[in-house]
């Protein structure tokens, strides 16, 4: 079973003034093939993120850490630039195959600057912050996420 994390990045819900929706939303669409490991709500902050993310790459304690929110165009949005200076490589057709079929339903899937990408033998790949988009976003990246952590693992034979 593949270990995940699940981390949503939210000034107001990490402050209580707001219920977190994207957890719960994450966990239906991960259903039992996967064990979560760690759940967090932080507020924007990139360094808290940071921190999270080498911790659960480094320590081996997650083959996959799905982020969800701080993606968008507002000032506290920082969730890329996070990941973008803890992973090794990008893996750019994650986020853009997300965008694209996300655009068949919201025009505003193109202000996401989401990325996935991989530190160690964890891949992490951001989520925009709404239930909805994190619904959407999953149901076209699940389906490609056993074949993708194989890969990482290291546990793919040829032919
Ligand atoms: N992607 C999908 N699939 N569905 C959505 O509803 N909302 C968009 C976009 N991506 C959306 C989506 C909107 S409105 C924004 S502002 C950006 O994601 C960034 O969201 P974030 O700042 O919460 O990460």
């Amino acid at each position: 079973m593949f270990k995940v994390a699940l981390i949503v990045l939210s000034d107001r819900a990490a402050s209580g003034e707001r219920a977190d929706a994207c957890i719960p939303v994450m966990k239906q669409r991960l259903g039992d093939v996967y064990s979560i490991v760690r759940e967090r709500i932080l507020p924007d902050d990139p360094g808290a993120l940071q921190a999270e993310i080498i911790e659960l790459a480094d320590s081996r304690l997650a083959d996959l850490v799905l982020t969800s929110g701080g993606t968008g165009l507002s000032p506290r949005d920082r969730t890329p630039q996070a990941t973008a200076a803890v992973i090794d490589y990008e893996v750019p057709g994650i986020a853009e195959a997300i965008r694209a079929i996300s655009m068949l339903k919201t025009k505003s899937a193109m202000l996401s600057r989401a990325l996935a990408g991989v530190r160690d033998r964890t891949l992490i790949v951001n989520l925009p912050g709404s239930p909805k988009a994190v619904e959407e976003s999953l149901d076209v990246v699940l389906p490609v996420m056993p074949h993708a952590l194989e890969l990482l693992a290291d546990r793919v034979q040829d032919g």
